[in-house]
């Protein structure tokens, strides 16, 4: 069933024709971005019903790095504004025959395409593709560097569940040096008012990220008790050369959220997790499942974020 057509309004200071990154946003751009994902919730009660704002509009999801959330989302979040999806995969592609990663866009675009959605490996690849495209271009993670509709979900949780982000304390706990999802939090939360702690093991967090304005703690248990927030970004081993800690086993115990450490945290803890999450290693099953953690609602979220990304990029276009 389609809900009601009517267009929500452009905020006045919106001026991206891309989302490439949270750095590129300003405060206010992020919260028209949070403020539209809450009325798309509304507007389709949670997603569950169609709005008819696209229609014409095609979006291609070019993906040349594996993903399960980030690439359905973006397909159910553009079908539910009406838009066209076609999906591409670098595996089975002309790229095997020899043609440029802009080649590859650049036809895909001579296709009608109107937003291209971009995840690869190699941190920049999405601004290549906005300098060569004449689509919008939206960031779907770029090797360690952003994955900005990531940071959006989080933050858009974080509001719901806790009421602001102002004022609070989020960690970001795992692996900063690899982590996308961490960068695009530290930008977003910051810009917001929220004060950032990155912890994990001293190989895994760089002494450098001091200078985007986060606090960095070695210890998890030490900091646990002043936050509000707990981000648990997975051990990203695809990433890594050669071993950053002992095992598996230490790391779940010195920085993987259990039983124990709820209890001494303060009592409405929220846990979240981008996902995909790794039971036993950056959290307890008990507590993936359990009243703290909001990791399936971010899913759900993820899907109005990109709703409210898409309508913004293609309006954009049009004008
Ligand atoms: C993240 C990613 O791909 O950067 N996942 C996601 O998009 N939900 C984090 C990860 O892979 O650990």
């Amino acid at each position: 069933m389609t809900a009601t057509t009517a267009e929500p309004a452009i905020p006045a200071d919106w001026t991206h024709r891309h989302l490439l990154g949270l750095e590129d946003l300003t405060a206010s751009q992020i919260t028209s971005i949070l403020d539209l994902a809450d009325e798309f919730n509304q507007r389709t009660e949670q997603g569950r019903r169609k709005l008819d704002l696209l229609s014409g509009t095609v979006v291609a999801n070019l993906f040349f790095e594996n993903s399960t959330r980030t690439k359905t989302s973006f397909n159910i979040a553009a079908r539910r504004l009406g838009a066209d999806t076609v999906d591409f995969s670098a595996s089975g592609s002309s790229l095997s025959k020899g043609e440029t990663f802009v080649d590859t866009a650049l036809t895909i675009e001579a296709m009608g395409v109107d937003l291209v959605v971009c995840r690869h490996r190699t941190p920049g690849a999405p601004h290549l593709l906005a300098r060569h495209l004449a689509a919008g271009v939206l960031n779907a993670g770029d090797g360690t560097h952003e994955h900005p509709t990531q940071a959006l979900l989080d933050i858009l949780t974080i509001r719901q569940r806790l009421g602001r982000i102002e004022g609070l304390t989020v960690a970001l706990v795992g692996d900063i040096r690899h982590s996308r999802v961490a960068r695009s939090n530290i930008h977003g939360l910051l810009k917001l008012g929220a004060k950032v702690i990155v912890c994990g093991p001293a190989t895994l967090v760089p002494k450098t990220i001091r200078q985007m304005g986060v606090d960095i703690a070695y210890d998890l248990d030490e900091v646990l008790p002043q936050v509000d927030c707990v981000n648990l970004l997975r051990v990203q081993f695809e990433r890594q050369r050669g071993a950053f800690f002992p095992s598996i086993a230490e790391y779940a115990h010195l920085f993987g959220m259990n039983k124990q450490r709820i209890a001494r945290a303060k009592g409405d803890l929220l846990v979240l997790a981008p996902g995909p999450i790794n039971r036993g290693v950056e959290l307890t099953p008990d507590v993936a499942d359990g009243p703290n953690s909001a990791i399936l609602t971010q899913v759900s979220n993820g899907l109005l974020i990109r709703m409210a990304c898409l309508y913004l990029l293609a309006r954009k276009a049009d004008n």
